[in-house]
C-alpha cells in the first residue's frame, strides 16, 4: 500500500477521535453526520483500505458483495457488532474488530439506570412535575418498588453483566442469578455474589428485575418472546440494554398491557429509531434513545480503541478485538 491507508469514518465522532483519524490515516470523515446509505457503503468498500463504521451501518450480505473490494478491514465502533454480517465479511477476506472493554461501565450504568428508573418512576414523576401536575407530598404518591434486597437476574454473564451484578449486589444488597451457555468461572460469580442457573426459564422465575446482556444472534432473536415474558414472575420488570432484537417488541407490549409485567426500561428497539407507538404512552415504561456508551469518555476511548484496532492492522501486527 502506498501511502496512508484510505479509512472512512461513517459517522461523526468526539473531536479527539476525528483528529487522531485525521493524523493516521487518510480519514474521509463524515461532517454532516447523516448515515450512509447501502450504496455509500458499498463505494466506501471499493475505495477505502478500511471502514470505521457504527451500529447505523447495516454490513449486510449484499453490502459487502461490493465489487472490486479494496477494504480490508472494519473497525466496528461498538461491542456489538450484529451491524455486520461477519460470515460474509469473513468470505471476502475482511478482518472485523469491535471495541470491547472500554464501554463495560457506561453501559453497565445504563443498566442500573434503567433499573432505578423504572422501579423509583423517575420517569413519570419528572413529567409530572415538568407538567406542573404536582400538587405536594403526600404519603401515598407515586410509590414504586425497592431495588435494594430484590432478585436480578441476568439473561448473559459477558463482561457487561458482571459490572451490572457488581454495582447491583454490593452496591444494593441484591441477590443477583445469571444464566450463560459460556459461564465465568466460579470465583468470578462468588466475587459478585452471583449464582448460576442452568435455563433462562428458572432466572426469569425467581427474578424481581431481568436484565438482558446477549448479543444479538440469529439464536437470541426473540429470546423474551410472549412464552418467556408469560414465565416472569408477576410484577416483575424488564431492563434491556443489550439489543433490541433480543425482546419481542409486540409480545412486550402486550405483556405490559396486560399487567403481568409492572414496567420495562429500554435502551435500544427492534427497528431503531423507531420505538412501538403503544410504548409511548405508558407510564410505567423508561425508554432512552441507545445512551448505553454515551459519555464523553467513553466515546472516546472507543474510538481511540477503533483506531487502534486499524492501526494494528495495518502494521501487520494481530488484531486485539478481532471477532472475524
Ligand atoms: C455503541 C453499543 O455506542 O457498543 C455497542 O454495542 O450498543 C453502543 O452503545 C453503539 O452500538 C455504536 O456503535
Amino acid at each position: 500500500m502506498s501511502g496512508r491507508p484510505v479509512v472512512v469514518v461513517t459517522r461523526r465522532l468526539p473531536a479527539a477521535v476525528e483528529e487522531a483519524a485525521t493524523r493516521e490515516f487518510d480519514a474521509q470523515l463524515n461532517r454532516e453526520d447523516r448515515p450512509l446509505t447501502a450504496a455509500e457503503l458499498q463505494d466506501a468498500l471499493r475505495s477505502a483500505d478500511g471502514l470505521l463504521p457504527t451500529v447505523t451501518d447495516k454490513l449486510t450480505a449484499d453490502v459487502l458483495a461490493a465489487d472490486p473490494l479494496r477494504t480490508k478491514i472494519v473497525a466496528n465502533f461498538g461491542v456489538g457488532f450484529n451491524n455486520i454480517d461477519v460470515q460474509a465479511a469473513k468470505a471476502r477476506g475482511i478482518a472485523v474488530s469491535n471495541t470491547p472493554d472500554v464501554l463495560t461501565d457506561a453501559t453497565a450504568d445504563i443498566a442500573i439506570t434503567l433499573l432505578l428508573m423504572v422501579a423509583r418512576r423517575a420517569g413519570e414523576g419528572d413529567r409530572h412535575v415538568r407538567a406542573g401536575a404536582w400538587t405536594g407530598w403526600r404519603p401515598t404518591h407515586m410509590l414504586g418498588r425497592m431495588v435494594s434486597g430484590k432478585t436480578l437476574g441476568l439473561i448473559g454473564m459477558g463482561r457487561i453483566a458482571r459490572a451490572v451484578a457488581r454495582r447491583a449486589h454490593h452496591g444494593f444488597g441484591m441477590r443477583v442469578l445469571y444464566t450463560d451457555p459460556y459461564p465465568p468461572p466460579p470465583e468470578i460469580a462468588a466475587d459478585l455474589g452471583a449464582e448460576a442457573r442452568s435455563s433462562v426459564e428458572e432466572v426469569l422465575a425467581e427474578s424481581d428485575f431481568v436484565s438482558l446482556h446477549c448479543p444479538a444472534t440469529p439464536e437470541t432473536r426473540h429470546l423474551m418472546n410472549a412464552e418467556r415474558l408469560g414465565r416472569m414472575k408477576p410484577g416483575a420488570y424488564l431492563v434491556n440494554s443489550a439489543r433490541g432484537d433480543v425482546v419481542d417488541e409486540a409480545a412486550l407490549v402486550e405483556a405490559l398491557r396486560g399487567g403481568r409485567l409492572a414496567g420495562a426500561g429500554l435502551d435500544v428497539y427492534e427497528r431503531e429509531p423507531q420505538v412501538p407507538a403503544a410504548l409511548l404512552t405508558m407510564e410505567n415504561v423508561v425508554l432512552l434513545p441507545h445512551l448505553g456508551s454515551a459519555t464523553e469518555e467513553t466515546r472516546v476511548a472507543m474510538g481511540l480503541r477503533a483506531l487502534e484496532n486499524l492501526r494494528l492492522f495495518f502494521s501487520g501486527a494481530p488484531l486485539r478485538d478481532r471477532v472475524a
